[in-house]
Parts: C-alpha cells; structure tokens; sequence
C-alpha cells in the first residue's frame, strides 16, 4: 500500500482530484467507483472547478456508488444519490444515465442489488475505486461481522456507524437502519485503489489497516489483499 500524508485537507482533496483526473485522462471511458461523506467533498469541488476551467472531460465516464441508505428515495436530502447529485455529477458533464447509485427504496433490494453487480460486470469492472473508510474501519458500508457477502447486499448499520452518520440527520433516530453496500469483493477487483481519510477519527482504523493483519473486524484490512492501493491521508 503506498501511503501519502497531506499537510492539509485541501492538498489531499487535490491530490485525489488529481489522481482521478489522470485517470480520466488516460482513459476517457474510465469506470468510477465513488465514495460520499464529509471526506470526499473537498475532491468533488476540485473535480467539479477542473472541469469549470477546462481541465477534465467526464462525457465518456461511468460512475459506481459504494452504497445507499435502505428506504431514502434520491430526493431524500440524506440520500446518497441526492449528494452525488448536488456534489459532482451536478457539476460536470458527465452523462446522468452512466451514474449509478444502489437503489435503497427498490421493492426487491435483492434483485436491485444482483442487478446492480450486473451493471458493473458489463460495464468491465470498475478501474478507479475511490473509497473513504468509517470510524469502525467500515468500507462503503461493509460493517465489522464475522462474516459478509461479497458482493452488492443489504447490511444491518451497526451503532457506531449510526452515531457517527447521525450527526446528518436530525438526530439518531432519523438514520435508516439498514443500507445497501457493495461488497468487498467488487471493491478489491477494481484495478487501483484511492483511499482517503482525514482527521483523528480515523486514527484507529488506519492503524489496524497498516498493521497487515487482516481481519473482519475493521473490513479496511481487507485493502490489505490488493496490490494498488494508495491512502491519501490528512
Ligand atoms: C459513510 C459511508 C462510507 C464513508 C464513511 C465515512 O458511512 N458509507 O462510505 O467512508 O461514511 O464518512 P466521512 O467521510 O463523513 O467520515
């Protein structure tokens, strides 16, 4: 794993716009995987004003979401589809049909979940995976178990992941309970890795990543398995 410390939020918000920009740019149909959270903000601003002035075409790129909160339709404005709207796809020229977010409010979550890896597969795989990382060292929402699922499913939020998530919400009992994540096996095939963590919060969780024992118990281990990983970290 190769680790980079920024001095500033800022410069590592940049420095992933950057590595996405690349990417964009050595492929122009480049397939996305995006995170959402406090963490990324900073890296679709800089995604979003690159594009302002010229620097980054998105009319050929596809985008993959980790995750969605289970019952928040896209016009919920704690939905994850509702902020990648107002954050990036919003912003740029990419084309709205080749953005994808899971569907929490689907009636079959499980055929919207299989059909969710389906669209991936044919998309060819995800190339760039963007991911933050939780508190408990959750990916997407792939919480701490004993065991998960691979690939795309529904997943109990545990209570840390509640509190931490609540303070978007008015208050605790407004956070859905369950959320739809892809998993980690989707996750680890994509062909790079861009990890992005910034604060004290994060501490802990890094530390068991960095510490190369892999357990289930802070899934962020499992980035362990991949050869291409980069942490951005600030
Ligand atoms: C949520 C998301 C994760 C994200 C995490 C950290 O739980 N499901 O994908 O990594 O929050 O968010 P933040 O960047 O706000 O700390």
């Amino acid at each position: 794993m190769k680790k980079i410390i920024c001095k500033t939020y800022n410069e590592m918000s940049w420095k992933a716009a950057d590595i996405v920009i690349t990417a964009v740019k050595e492929k122009p149909g480049l397939v996305l995987g995006l995170p959402t959270g406090t963490t990324p903000i900073g890296m679709y601003d800089a995604l979003a004003n690159a594009y302002k002035d010229g620097f980054v075409n998105f009319s050929r790129v596809a985008t993959f979401n980790l995750d969605e909160y289970v019952g928040l339709t896209p016009d919920h404005p704690q939905s994850y589809r509702y902020f990648m709207d107002k954050h990036l796809f919003g912003r740029v020229n990419i084309k709205p049909k080749n953005t994808h977010v899971p569907d929490g409010a689907a009636a079959d979550l499980g055929a919207a979940a299989r059909n969710y890896d389906a669209l991936i597969e044919k998309s060819g795989g995800i190339d760039l995976f963007v991911v933050g990382i939780g508190q408990n060292g959750h990916i997407g929402f792939n919480e701490p178990a004993a065991s998960m699922p691979a690939f795309t499913h529904v997943v109990e939020l545990t209570q840390n992941t509640i509190e931490a998530n609540s303070r978007l919400f008015n208050g605790m009992s407004e956070v859905p309970l369950k959320a739809v994540t892809q998993g980690m096996a989707t996750i680890l095939r994509a062909k790079k890795i861009l990890l992005l963590a910034s604060g004290e919060s994060k501490r802990a969780a890094l530390e068991k990543m960095e510490s190369g024992i892999i357990t289930l118990d802070c899934p962020a281990t499992l980035l362990n398995l991949h050869r291409d990983v980069t942490a951005l970290l600030s």
